[in-house]
């Protein structure tokens, strides 16, 4: 795809990958459409990416993990943009290390209904869309534990492997439509992911943030008759 001029959703673009991703796909005179909760965040990540090439950003405050908000964000896109090309489905949070029956019901709670059934809502409210467009994309940032059993992270694992269902169920469903489909399965990115759940977890081996937005501007950027559907990158 041709991306310049195209309309690209990235959810969790306020911080680590997600404005990583806003910032490299910037640099190819993108319309870029920011959401996340913080306000404050997302203007600077919005500053960044008009200086870096986009020729349009707009930023929406919303939480995805409720679904009101979800469906009125989604409705003014649409309404403002009425033309969607790529939804990068990035929002995602991690839990603290331990046995399921020290995590906390909100925690718990909170990691399904943002990485998992956030992501749902949001690719469900703009398939229509996307389907109107010659040719679009959606890419789901799953992770190794979509893969991999990770130890002491029940939850974010289950989240991630139901990424991976989902995505995989999508791919097909979706598959004689305008609409290609990519999950994105990455080991340890080095962002403020862990720090954020008050774990002590050294990110230090891990891969930039940047560097996976790389990966995204590549798969999107591919002619129209190759796709990459399914990338797992170990480190
Ligand atoms: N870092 C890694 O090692 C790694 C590895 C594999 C997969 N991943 C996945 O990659 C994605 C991005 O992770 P990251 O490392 O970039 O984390 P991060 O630096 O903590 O960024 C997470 C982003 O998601 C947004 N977000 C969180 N909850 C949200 C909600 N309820 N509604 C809307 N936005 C929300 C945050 O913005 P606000 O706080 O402003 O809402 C932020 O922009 C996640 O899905 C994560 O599971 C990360």
């Amino acid at each position: 795809m041709n991306l310049k001029n195209k309309t690209i959703i990235v959810t969790g673009a306020s911080d680590g990958i997600g404005k990583q991703i806003a910032f490299r796909l910037a640099k190819e005179n993108t319309n870029l459409i920011l959401i996340a909760r913080n306000k404050k965040r997302l203007d600077s990540v919005k500053k960044q990416s008009m200086k870096s090439g986009a020729l349009k950003v707009k930023t929406y405050i919303c939480d995805i993990r409720k679904i009101d908000s979800l469906e009125k964000t989604a409705k003014s896109i649409i309404y403002e943009f009425k033309k969607i090309d790529v939804l990068i489905n990035n929002a995602g949070i991690w839990q603290k290390l331990g046995p399921i029956e020290k995590i906390k019901k909100q925690t718990i709670n909170d990691i399904i209904s943002t990485n998992l059934t956030g992501l749902i809502h949001t690719t469900r409210l703009f398939i229509p869309t996307l389907k109107k467009t010659k040719e679009s994309a959606i890419i789901n940032i799953s992770s190794k534990s979509g893969i991999l059993p990770q130890e002491g992270q029940s939850v974010y694992t289950a989240s991630k492997y139901g990424v991976r269902g989902f995505t995989e169920v999508l791919e097909l469903d979706l598959k004689n439509t305008n609409i290609k489909v990519a999950g994105i399965y990455q080991g340890g990115i080095n962002t403020d992911m862990f720090k954020k759940t008050g774990e002590k977890f050294s990110t230090d081996n891990f891969a930039n943030p940047d560097d996976l937005a790389d990966v995204i501007a590549y798969i999107l950027k591919l002619p129209k008759k190759i796709w990459i559907s399914h990338i797992k990158i170990d480190r």
